[in-house]
């Protein structure tokens, strides 16, 4: 075991050998063989701040219940996946990310544009892989500071769970995709925070209520877009399980954060508001637009103003909003900021916090990924022909 530790994260894409998807690789001398692979590892400081629990009374409480649901639907990325099935024809999608009508991306051969959305569904899927690692190691460090036992135990339920994750998104990059991106700057800077801070409430909001809020419209996005069957029933499983961790976060949250002084919730706040701000930006792929020369900044902006990215980037606080409302961290101070995200609209849907139980407890079907209800495009959609309309009375 060779162990080469770095100052910071790698920003080299790493490509692997014996993947699904057909075309040749390009640039073959990059790609890595067992042989090569050292364990890259970053160190990070914590100055964590645990609690024993002594009293070992279980309350038979919606946590407990969770935790217990957590055991039942327990899964396996080998057994519950068929990875066998073939890799189906990639979709491009230039209109969905403002390209179409772009210079460097038409100037682009049909090879070339293949490769190019090949890299934009490594990298998407690569933020996931990543993001998972984040909530494993956030996860385990609730178990030890979770200030209650049914806390501690739920927080075990998820460290394995995460670490089921952190599996099937691997596997699917190596296996299917055969390429990996680093992890974008805007992500690792949250995760870091959320490690790094010693309260043990900030790494429930930061990673409950934010990220994980956050990758549950993120994946509802891609399981809708995917034509690849096997993605659909990764993201179906994996979905599943975030439902649960997100539902813990605002029932156990809501709790604690009406004992909290106002100077101590607004900083909650405040660090809520950041932990999203920063996530709003993390979306662009601007690792793949350097990978093809294009100038970055520019494509960046391109992009961002496209209707679909800029409705697409709110679309995602769908979740996060309401369900900071729920645990009351949208206070006056801080609800300026949300409207200038533009945000504030989703403050009364419905929050993660009422739990529909017949849901959360229905068993595992990998059937019921492959017919997935349209929401989030629904949704999408609907917003298109209302700005649509809106333009055409302007007219
Ligand atoms: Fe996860
Ligand atoms: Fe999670």
């Amino acid at each position: 075991m060779q162990i080469k530790w770095t100052e910071e994260a790698p920003r080299k894409i790493q490509r692997y050998a014996g993947a699904d998807y057909p075309a040749e690789n390009p640039d073959l001398e990059d790609v890595l063989t067992s042989a090569d692979v050292d364990y890259v590892a970053e160190i990070f400081q914590t100055p964590l701040s645990g609690s024993y629990n002594w009293d070992y009374a279980i309350q038979d409480d919606r946590i407990k219940k969770l935790y217990d649901l957590g055991k039942q639907l327990n899964w396996d990325p080998e057994m519950d996946i068929d990875w066998d099935r073939p890799w189906p024809a990639e979709e491009r999608a230039p209109e969905m990310m403002n390209l179409h009508d772009y210079e460097p991306y038409l100037a682009m051969d049909e090879k070339t544009k293949d490769e190019f959305w090949l890299h934009m569904n490594a990298w998407s899927l690569s933020q996931f892989l990543h993001g998972e690692q984040g909530a494993l190691l956030v996860a385990s460090q609730l178990c030890s500071c979770a200030p209650t036992l049914n806390a501690k135990l739920y927080a075990a339920s998820q460290t394995f769970d995460e670490a089921r994750h952190v599996e099937v998104f691997n596997k699917y990059l190596q296996q299917r995709i055969g390429m990996m991106y680093p992890i974008n700057t805007h992500l690792k800077s949250i995760i870091d925070k959320i490690l790094t801070d010693e309260r043990w409430d900030m790494k429930f909001i930061g990673m409950q209520i934010v990220i994980e809020g956050l990758a549950l419209s993120a994946f509802a996005t891609a399981r809708e877009t995917t034509p690849d069957e096997v993605l659909k029933d990764v993201l179906y499983l994996v979905t599943r399980d975030e439902a649960r961790h997100v539902t813990f976060g605002v029932n156990y949250l809501e709790e604690f954060i009406k004992t909290l002084t106002d100077e101590e919730r607004e900083e909650r706040a405040q660090f809520a508001y950041e932990a999203c701000a920063i996530s709003r930006e993390r979306l662009v792929a601007t690792d793949v637009f350097r990978h093809f020369g294009w100038d970055v900044e520019e494509a960046r902006k391109k992009v961002l103003e496209g209707f679909v990215m800029s409705t697409f980037r709110n679309l995602l606080f769908q979740r996060v909003i309401p369900n900071l409302a729920r645990i009351g961290l949208l206070t006056e101070k801080i609800r300026p900021k949300f409207e200038s995200l533009g945000v504030l609209d989703y403050e009364n849907l419905a929050t993660d916090g009422d739990i529909d139980w017949s849901v959360l407890e229905r068993p595992l079907d990998t059937q019921e990924a492959q017919s997935y209800e349209q929401t989030m495009m629904a949704a999408f959609a609907k917003k298109h022909e209302e700005e649509e309309a809106r333009v055409d009375s302007a007219a």
